[in-house]
């Protein structure tokens, strides 16, 4: 297949593009680098001994972006360009509106003008509202608390209803819970600008001396140790799951919402101490207070996309941990440093 994958450059997109050109599928990136760095493609492709076609500019460029839908005929799309960070969409909610959302309807219109019908996107788990039980299905109830988890829930909606109106669109929305780890390669990985806010970025720059100490947010949750409790997977696993879910779209029609998680829930300090295991590093920590906004508990079931994609997560949280830690290790500075 050609796929043409928005958002391609940045850290889940880097290892879908890997895995799609290790497939022997045809890739094609389009990505502003606003939260990336060229360094990845480069080494996406040296890793794949392969070569992808990179375009760099804003996706809501329509011009440029009709230009590389006639200069490739694509067969799909893999739709992962989107600002992600929680905390700043709340300090700039306007941006992260037009940012998300331009994105998705500049897309849909070129792709209507190109007669191209499949698309994956990139949503969360953030869309669920809070409050649900777990393991949290598809048909839970949805709502978000902050501006950059509307922009997920909109972009699926905008998305249900284009299948709606269009027989010949495919649609696969899939919600994502915590992507960690890195290509076991060591050669791409996260690569957070400025101070890290989610959990594994924090660790591994804290192992590495460049932080001083972890704070774990809250330790009296109702959860086994007091901590929160997350459904972490490893990118690679996810990667692969969006091969699986453009298999399923070229073999079906309208649109369907599936979970990428493992099933699996694992506290702060579960993965703290498997990532002090696994790697012989110590990782300072003192306990602070809850971080507003969070929850005790969050998993999936990933029941839908074991019948629907033929798709399950296979690494578990060693490998993850090792992974990250060794994504971190030979790249201090992350791409930066190269
Ligand atoms: P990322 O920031 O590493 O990747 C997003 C990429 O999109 C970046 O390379 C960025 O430069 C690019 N981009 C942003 N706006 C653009 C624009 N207007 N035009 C062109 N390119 C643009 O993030 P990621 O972690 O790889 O996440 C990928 C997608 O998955 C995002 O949509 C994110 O919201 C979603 N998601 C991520 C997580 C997570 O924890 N990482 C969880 C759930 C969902
Ligand atoms: C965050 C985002 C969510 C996004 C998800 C996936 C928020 C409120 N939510 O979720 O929208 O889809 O990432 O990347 O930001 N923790 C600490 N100390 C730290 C950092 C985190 O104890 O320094 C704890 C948190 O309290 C939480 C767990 O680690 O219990 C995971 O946190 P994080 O990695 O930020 O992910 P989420 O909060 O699940």
């Amino acid at each position: 297949m050609k796929v043409l994958v928005t958002g391609g450059a940045g850290y889940i997109g880097s290892h879908t593009c890997l895995e799609l050109l290790q497939a022997g599928h045809e890739v094609v990136v389009v990505d502003n680098l606003r939260n990336a760095d060229r360094q990845a493609l480069t080494r996406v492709m040296e890793l794949a001994g392969r070569e992808l076609a990179f375009y760099q500019f804003d996706l809501r460029d329509e011009e440029q972006l009709a230009r590389v839908f006639y200069a490739h005929r694509m067969d799909s799309v893999i739709h992962f360009a989107g600002l992600k960070a929680v905390g700043e969409s709340v300090s700039i909610p306007l941006e992260y509106y037009a940012n998300n959302l331009g994105c998705t309807l500049a897309l849909c219109r070129q792709m209507a003008a190109h007669g191209v019908h499949d698309v994956i996107f990139s949503s969360s788990a953030t869309v669920y509202e809070q409050g649900n039980r777990m393991p949290l299905r598809e048909e839970a109830r949805l709502g978000c608390t902050n501006p950059y988890g509307w922009t997920k829930f909109m972009g699926e909606q905008i998305l249900r209803d284009a299948a709606a109106a269009d027989s010949r669109l495919s649609v696969v929305l899939l919600r994502y819970f915590n992507p960690i780890g890195a290509h076991p390669s060591g050669r791409i990985g996260e690569d957070p600008a400025g101070i890290p806010n989610n959990l594994l970025p924090y660790i591994t720059q804290t192992a590495l001396g460049r932080l001083e100490r972890l704070t774990v947010h809250g330790d009296d949750y109702d959860t086994p140790d007091g901590t929160g409790v997350r459904d972490y997977i490893h990118v690679v696993d996810l990667a692969q799951g969006h091969l699986k879910a453009l298999d399923y779209a070229a073999a079906h029609r309208g649109a369907v919402a599936i979970n990428l998680g493992t099933g699996q829930g694992y506290s702060v300090l579960d993965i703290l101490h498997a990532f002090e295991k696994v790697n012989r590093v110590k990782v300072p920590y003192v306990v602070g207070p809850r971080r507003p906004g969070d929850i005790a508990t969050v998993y999936a079931d990933p029941g839908l996309a074991r019948e629907l994609l033929g798709w399950q997560a296979r690494l578990g949280i060693e490998d993850m941990c090792r992974d990250a830690w060794r994504w971190q290790k030979n790249n201090p500075q992350g791409y930066r440093g190269a």
